[in-house]
């Protein structure tokens, strides 16, 4: 698939097909993902891969961003950062900001990968990071800060709305 048609394809799913995604599938998606750039190619982002039906059934019913799923997919990526991370480089700037850029640009990666490889995906922003943390247990130096819902697509691709260019261009100097 070209790049441009993989931009085209990637949206917003929430309804999939109960079919696996496999091991396979998932290792080549975070290789894939893994290529997205870094501040000082620190990586300070960890992945937690969430299959365990019991586990997904927890998240569903306790963060909002998940309640629009009307038949959820076989994998969640929870995408953390590693503030210290990246602060023993770059202090503040590190804590507060390229952590959570190294996280978000992976979890941006990642949802291109999905399409590259047929799959589809929802970025899942709304949730409360410390229920997600207590239900995944996960320790206190990552951070939970998207969830990617992967699987196979059960929707028809739609219309994308979206500002045109002179609404997005602020200014041109
Ligand atoms: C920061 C961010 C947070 C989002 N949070 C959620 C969410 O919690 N639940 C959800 O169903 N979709 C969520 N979305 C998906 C958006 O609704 C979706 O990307 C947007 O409507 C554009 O549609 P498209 O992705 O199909 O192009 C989020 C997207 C972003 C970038």
């Amino acid at each position: 698939m070209v790049l441009e048609e993989i931009f085209k394809k990637r949206e917003a799913v929430r309804n999939y097909l109960e079919k696996d995604v496999s091991e396979d599938l998932i290792k080549k998606i975070l290789k894939l993902a893994s290529l997205s750039p870094s501040a000082g190619n620190l990586q300070a982002r960890r992945v937690i891969i969430v299959k365990n039906p019991a586990i997904r059934k927890k998240l569903k019913v306790t963060c909002s961003g998940l309640g629009r799923f009307t038949i959820e997919p076989p994998v969640i990526f929870v995408i953390c950062s590693v503030p210290e991370e990246s602060a023993i480089r770059y202090g503040d700037r590190g804590r507060n900001l390229y952590a959570l850029q190294d996280a978000t640009i992976f979890a941006s990666y990642l949802q291109l990968a999905a399409v590259s490889l047929g799959l589809a995906s929802c970025w899942v922003g709304s949730f409360d990071e410390n229920k997600v943390s207590e239900i995944l247990n996960i320790p206190k130096n990552l951070v939970p800060v998207v969830m990617i819902p992967v699987g196979f697509s059960e929707e028809e691709p739609g219309e994308k709305s979206r500002k045109i260019l002179a609404e997005l261009v602020f200014k041109e100097i």
